[in-house]
């Protein structure tokens, strides 16, 4: 099953919905999160999920041995991917310390910031990118990827190992804006896309799909605003709401249709 990498403007509902997505694909197999936010931490909460003990980036030596791989590259040694996972990875070769889970959801973390004036995140971003280029996914598997807000993930090239991008829009005409721009790169880089509407309610739903249409991304799905979220993530509880099961379900199947009409031969 496909790599999926949910973009979107702060706040909009990333981890929300990848949180959401993750409990409606337990039932169907192995689900892996990665959570790719260099910055927030509440990802696991949302989960239900322990914190791992230790993050993709410390099993890797840490932010200055990334760095200085990335320098050599710079220089023009080492190869493309930093030979940061040699011989791929699958589900079961996850290091144990880096990863916790419950049933069949699972967690990583890329990497935290950790200090005041650690330096840039491009660290970060060459290890999502190499970890998920490497990650092999079997039919049954599928791995949600949790960004941060905004683009600059695009730039860091980490969408080269995922397979479709889900573009967030909450009611703001920034975030249609952005998810225009997130489109636009995703296809640049040969990738499927698709806008999920999200805390939408009866008068801003209609309004954001006609908008959306107008310029050619109209929304595979749409999750509403919803009291029950936002208490459960105020509370620190795992995030479920029974009522959005149906919306949840024909995102992924939008999604898994996607793929295929992607992967179609064009003429
Ligand atoms: N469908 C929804 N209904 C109600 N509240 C929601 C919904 N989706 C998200 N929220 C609320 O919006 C806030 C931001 O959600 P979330 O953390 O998922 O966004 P994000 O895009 O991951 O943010 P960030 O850019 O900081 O990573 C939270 O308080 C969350 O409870
Ligand atoms: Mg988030």
């Amino acid at each position: 099953m496909p790599k999926v990498i949910v973009c979107g403007r702060g706040g909009s509902g990333k981890s929300t919905l990848v949180s959401l997505l993750a409990g409606e694909l337990a039932d169907r197999g192995a689900v892996l999160v990665v959570d790719a936010d260099e910055s927030n931490l509440g990802l696991n909460a949302m989960l239900g999920l322990e914190a791992p003990r230790c993050s993709i980036m410390d099993h890797l030596g840490g932010k200055p041995a990334v760095g200085s791989k990335l320098m050599a590259r710079l220089r023009g040694e080492g190869d493309e991917d930093l030979s940061l996972f040699d011989g791929g990875l699958a589900f079961a070769d996850l290091p144990q310390e880096c990863s916790s889970g419950n049933g069949n959801v699972s967690m990583v973390r890329i990497g935290k910031i950790e200090h005041s004036m650690e330096g840039c995140a491009c660290p970060m971003g060459a290890v999502a990118r190499s970890f998920l280029k490497q990650l092999s996914v079997d039919k049954d598997q599928w791995v949600l990827v949790d960004t941060e807000a905004g683009i600059e993930h695009f730039g860091r090239g980490v969408l080269e190992g995922a397979e479709f991008i889900l573009a967030m829009v909450e009611p703001s005409q920034e975030a249609v804006v952005l998810a225009e721009k997130a489109c636009g790169l995703a296809k640049e880089a040969g990738k499927a896309c698709g806008t999920v509407l999200t805390k939408v309610d009866g008068d801003t739903k209609p309004l954001l799909e006609e908008k959306l249409s107008r310029i050619g991304i109209p929304p595979i799905g749409s999750i509403p605003y919803s009291a029950t979220l936002a208490r459960e993530n105020l509370e620190g509880e795992p995030l479920a709401d029974a009522s959005l099961r149906e919306e949840l379900r024909s995102i992924l199947t939008s999604v898994i249709s996607g793929m295929e009409s992607y992967n179609m031969p064009r003429h």
